[in-house]
């Protein structure tokens, strides 16, 4: 099993891993929002997880990188602190931040990511931009809030990984990228109101039983 030095402290990790991975199951927190461990090829689209590794000139994302014996890595310094407070504005200024109704409330993963890099939810001089409409009801049983949903994916792949395929995937491009569900005919088969595999997996209250089926 390869060993490596994190923050000083020697774990062990299991052959082939990735480092976030490692990190996580030895109770080193790495900020992550779009990371799975079943999902085989990591998007690193959320920009959260990133650490120091010796030998390399910029900071990287762990959930990209396989461990290898020896490595040696820091999750805790200035200019990863200051890429992932960036990633986060980046998320926040796209994000309608109402947790009271919100059905994640005091479980969001952005929530806690917030609190452990001591940043507001409304930071100051953040320009919003949000999309309409609000709420998206065309799936049969779910409903779509795309200011909050932070693009991770892992709805689309927990629903491919219990059916074989998914009926959640994602539309548009750029700013008006969002999450939708199509051919009607199949989300009636995979018995959504009875799966929600992807409600419970989303990091945040995105995609939620509609209350009417709850
Ligand atoms: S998704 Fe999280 S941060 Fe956004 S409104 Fe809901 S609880 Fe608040
Ligand atoms: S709906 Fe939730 S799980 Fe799906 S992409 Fe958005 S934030 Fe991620
Ligand atoms: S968890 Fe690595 S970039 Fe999102």
């Amino acid at each position: 099993m390869p060993k490596l030095l994190v923050d000083n402290k020697e774990i062990e990790a299991k052959e082939g891993t990735t480092l976030l991975q490692a990190c996580l199951d030895n109770g080193i927190y790495i900020p992550n929002l779009c990371y799975l461990e079943s999902m085989d090829d990591h998007q690193a689209s959320c920009r959260m997880c990133f650490v120091e590794i010796e030998g390399e000139e910029k900071p990287i994302t762990s959930c990209t990188v396989t461990v290898k014996d020896n490595m040696v890595a820091k999750t805790d310094t200035l200019s990863v602190r200051r890429l992932q407070k960036a990633a986060l504005r980046l998320l926040l200024s796209v994000h309608h931040v109402d947790c009271k109704p919100c059905q994640a409330n005091k479980k969001c993963e952005l929530q806690r990511l917030a609190k452990f890099l001591k940043v507001g939810l409304k930071p100051k001089h953040l320009e919003i931009h949000l999309k309409e409409p609000a709420i998206h009801q065309d799936h049969p049983c779910l409903d779509y809030y795309p200011n909050r949903c932070i693009l991770c994916g892992k709805c689309i792949h927990v629903c491919r990984e219990q059916h074989g395929q998914s009926v959640l995937t994602f539309a548009k491009r750029g700013f008006d990228t969002v999450i939708s569900s199509y051919r009607k005919n199949d989300v009636s088969s995979l018995a959504c109101e009875k799966c929600v595999v992807c409600v419970n997996i989303c990091p945040v209250g995105a995609l939620i039983l509609r209350e009417s089926q709850e």
